[in-house]
């Protein structure tokens, strides 16, 4: 595919990559493409990053159609730059696109954009420990008109951003507030998409989480309130009594890349890995009891990020002396070992940039 590129005349200057935070920081160039029904994708370009202008009536801003991705590029030791299964973000991306109404993306014209671009803000890539290349892929409803319909125009998009640790903690364990009131998704909706509106629905109770000292909510089921679901960014897992256990994909929850890597690691490895549904009751009786053994969250943004406390309607406990567990640790070791190159990639996960 033809891309136009457009490089910017006034570069920056690259960040302390001692201390970059989350998000807050963004390379020199953005790819941006157009979308019309009947046409197809068009403009494909990667421009000097910056404000861009969309109509007061774009349906982004009305309605909420947007979805977006997660993805980091890696510095290895070596100096070369990789990223992690980006075909596995490509087809989620595609998934969510379908549940919202907006376009799909072909995969490998996808593949491509991406290999493009972070090719062009390679030098981007920090090299310090724990630090990545954020991308952050999106795509948004760019129709110029308030009737509610599927559009006919979308706008796909990337930016990046380069990143240190997603929580203030880094690898030391965070605190968890299991939600008893607000609900993320439900089943039918749109929890196994990454779309803007999920997160927005999140904030408040995400907020209220954040006043009492937690960093996270962990969200129970939309129905019953019932079964465990995930957090706020990441998926979540446990070790109850020898078993780990993680809940099974029911609709109403993102289906992580990095849940699915932590899954296929432990079972290469002999580990039986429970994908079902596990009750808030059932987790209580496990942290009262101290058969909860571990707990971790997991997620590209935090990577594997171990749950020291978690409290639930006002009962607080503490999982494994608020220490990382050993399972935890193991996945955190391997994946990153993946990521940055400093282990064998014996999955085949990793796709070297140019
Ligand atoms: N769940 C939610 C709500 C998320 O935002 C994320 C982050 O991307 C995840 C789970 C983990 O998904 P992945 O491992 O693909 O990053
Ligand atoms: C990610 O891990 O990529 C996420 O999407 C988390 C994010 C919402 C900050």
């Amino acid at each position: 595919m033809n891309i136009e590129i457009i490089k910017t005349t006034t570069p920056k200057a690259k960040p302390d990559s001692s201390n970059l935070g989350f998000g807050k920081i963004f390379s020199d160039h953005m790819f941006i493409m157009d979308y019309t029904k009947g046409e197809g994708w068009k403009n494909a370009r990667i421009v000097p990053f910056g404000r861009f202008e969309i109509h007061p009536a774009s349906t982004v801003l009305h309605y909420g159609s947007e979805i977006f991705e997660g993805l980091k590029a890696y510095r290895r030791a070596d100096g070369e730059v990789q990223l992690f299964r980006p075909i596995e973000n490509i087809r989620r991306m595609n998934n969510s696109a379908e549940r919202l109404c907006l376009p799909q993306i072909d995969e490998e014209m996808a593949l491509e954009i991406l290999e493009t671009f972070v090719s062009c803000e390679k030098d981007w890539t920090p090299s310090a420990p724990g630090t990545s290349l954020y991308l952050r892929p999106f795509m948004f409803g760019n129709d110029e008109s308030l009737g509610v319909h599927a559009v006919h125009n979308a706008t796909f998009m990337i930016i990046a951003s380069p990143v240190g640790s997603y929580y203030k903690e880094g690898i030391n364990p965070v605190k968890i507030m299991i939600e008893a009131e607000d609900v993320r998704a439900v089943r039918g909706g749109t929890g196994y998409a990454k779309c803007g509106g999920n997160y927005a629905a999140s904030n408040r109770a995400g907020e209220r989480a954040e006043q009492k000292g937690y960093s996270q909510v962990l969200w129970l089921d939309g129905v019953e309130r019932k079964y465990i679901e995930e957090v706020g960014a990441m998926n979540v897992m446990f070790k109850i009594n020898g078993e780990i256990v993680t809940p099974a994909l029911t609709g109403s929850i993102l289906p992580g890349i990095t849940r699915k890597s932590c899954i296929e690691v432990l079972k290469s490895e002999g580990y039986k890995v429970s994908e079902r549904l596990l009750s808030i009751d059932e987790l209580e009786e496990a942290m009262a009891n101290g058969t909860l053994e571990e707990a971790w969250g997991c997620g590209t943004a935090a990577v594997v990020s171990p749950i020291g406390e978690l409290s639930y309607k006002g009962k607080v406990f503490t999982v494994n002396n608020g220490e990382i567990g050993q399972i935890t640790q193991h996945l955190y070791d391997t994946l990153t070992g993946i990521q940055w190159g400093k282990i064998e990639d014996s999955f085949g996960w990793t796709y070297p940039v140019k």
